[in-house]
């Protein structure tokens, strides 16, 4: 009776173990992230993209050149048919990356966004920087935190794979004082969320304002346009800017312009209303989207996460929704995108291939004494977390 019994144990214990010792061979449950060169730089130095994967499909990809995100896989939806797309805008090979690009994917900084006339005062002391977007410093300058070798460790987390990745700033890079330490944590939680935790530090009083810049197409990054795609903005007010797109300093509101994507909407509004016009306060000759940053809704600098947007592809249900700390997002509808970039799987991005919807204090904060302020003292700590829920 006894050995029977044992023969049922071992047999029920077999049963129950198989699939965690299956699992454990299985590319698709959580683990330590898979590591595999991405490529040379020019200099000589090697190049890496981890792949975060977790059940059910779900893989993030990352580099820890310009700490890019180099795709994003959404599985289909249970039951539905479909296939599985990648929807963030990027390149095959380390060279698209290292060649001229609209920061695909990349972390910007030190500041992001732009600086007027690349100049700022700190302290009394005048700071000048880069001029590489006309008259005006964007983007952290000429090579930006987008175009360096960041320090890359894989984990497993308790929230799942991750990549902690790190860059020591030296003092006066790209004309910044103070030697900054950025860190940036993807993590990919199993179920479909993207962790972004952003964080510096600085031996000397500094700017600081890391934006995470993957452009967004959730029908697929070699789809076509995000015209069709839903938007949602929890803003009420938006920053009009000038003919180089410096905020003009007022904030706006949206009500009755085309920058109206309030959450209250029904039905939502569409990323194509906003295309081919002028809305009032753009750039003059910039007819082809929003750039703009919006005011997120309710925020107050307490570091609790507010919905900033949301995505939503309608012909397949996939949606995107942003959560961050930060007081604004810069709504950038891939204006400037011209056909003339070859990406993954050779796609061809064209105008509004995609959209950024990017976290962060206004741009050009650091003229704006009243605005939330983009200083990092020494012994403080910049913190900029963003969650990034999908639905299948
Ligand atoms: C800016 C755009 C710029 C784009 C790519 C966005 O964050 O708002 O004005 O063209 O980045 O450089």
């Amino acid at each position: 009776m006894t050995a029977v019994r044992d023969a049922w144990l071992t047999l029920l214990a077999l049963v129950l173990l198989l699939p965690a010792v299956a699992g454990a061979k299985d590319p698709t449950v959580s683990a330590v992230p898979t590591v595999e060169t991405f490529g040379t730089l020019p200099d000589g130095r090697e190049v890496h993209r981890y792949t975060l994967a977790v059940p059910g499909g779900w893989r993030a990809t990352v580099t820890d050149y310009g700490a890019i995100l180099t795709g994003f896989v959404v599985p289909p939806r249970e039951g539905s048919g479909g296939r599985a797309v990648d929807v963030v805008l990027g390149f095959d090979t380390l060279a698209g990356y290292v060649a001229k690009h609209p920061y695909f994917g990349a972390i910007c900084g030190r500041v992001s966004n732009r600086i007027a006339g690349g100049r700022f005062t700190l302290d009394g002391r005048d700071y000048r920087l880069a001029t590489n977007n006309g008259p005006n410093h964007l983007h952290g300058g000429t090579v930006g935190f987008d175009r360096k070798l960041w320090r890359a460790t894989p984990r497993l987390s308790d929230r799942g794979p991750a990549v902690d990745l790190e860059l020591v700033s030296p003092d006066g890079d790209e004309g910044y004082p103070g030697r900054l330490t950025a860190r940036v944590t993807y993590t990919l939680v199993p179920g479909g969320e993207l962790l972004v935790d952003m964080t510096a530090t600085s031996d000397a009083p500094t700017v600081v304002n890391l934006v995470q810049h993957a452009y967004w197409n959730l029908a697929g990054h070699g789809s076509g346009t995000i015209a069709d795609h839903e938007l949602v903005v929890h803003a009420d007010r938006y920053l009009p800017v000038d003919a180089t797109s410096i905020p003009t300093g007022s904030f706006e509101a949206v009500a009755g312009t085309p920058f109206d994507y309030r959450p209250e909407r029904q039905p939502r509004g569409r990323v194509a209303e906003a295309l081919g016009k002028l809305p009032p306060g753009a750039a003059p000759g910039d007819p082809r989207g929003i750039d703009h940053g919006y005011v997120v809704r309710g925020w107050e600098p307490d570091g609790r996460p507010r919905p900033a947007a949301v995505l939503r592809d309608p012909a397949s249900g996939r949606a995107l929704e942003v959560f961050s700390d930060q007081p604004g997002v810069q709504v950038y509808m891939g204006n400037f995108l011209d056909g003339t970039l070859v990406g993954k799987e050779g796609a061809v991005y064209g105008p509004n291939a995609g959209i950024c919807l990017e976290t962060q204090t206004h741009p050009d904060s650091v003229h704006h004494p009243d605005w939330p302020s983009q200083r990092l003292e020494p012994g403080g700590t910049y913190r900029h977390a963003m969650r990034l829920v999908f639905t299948p």
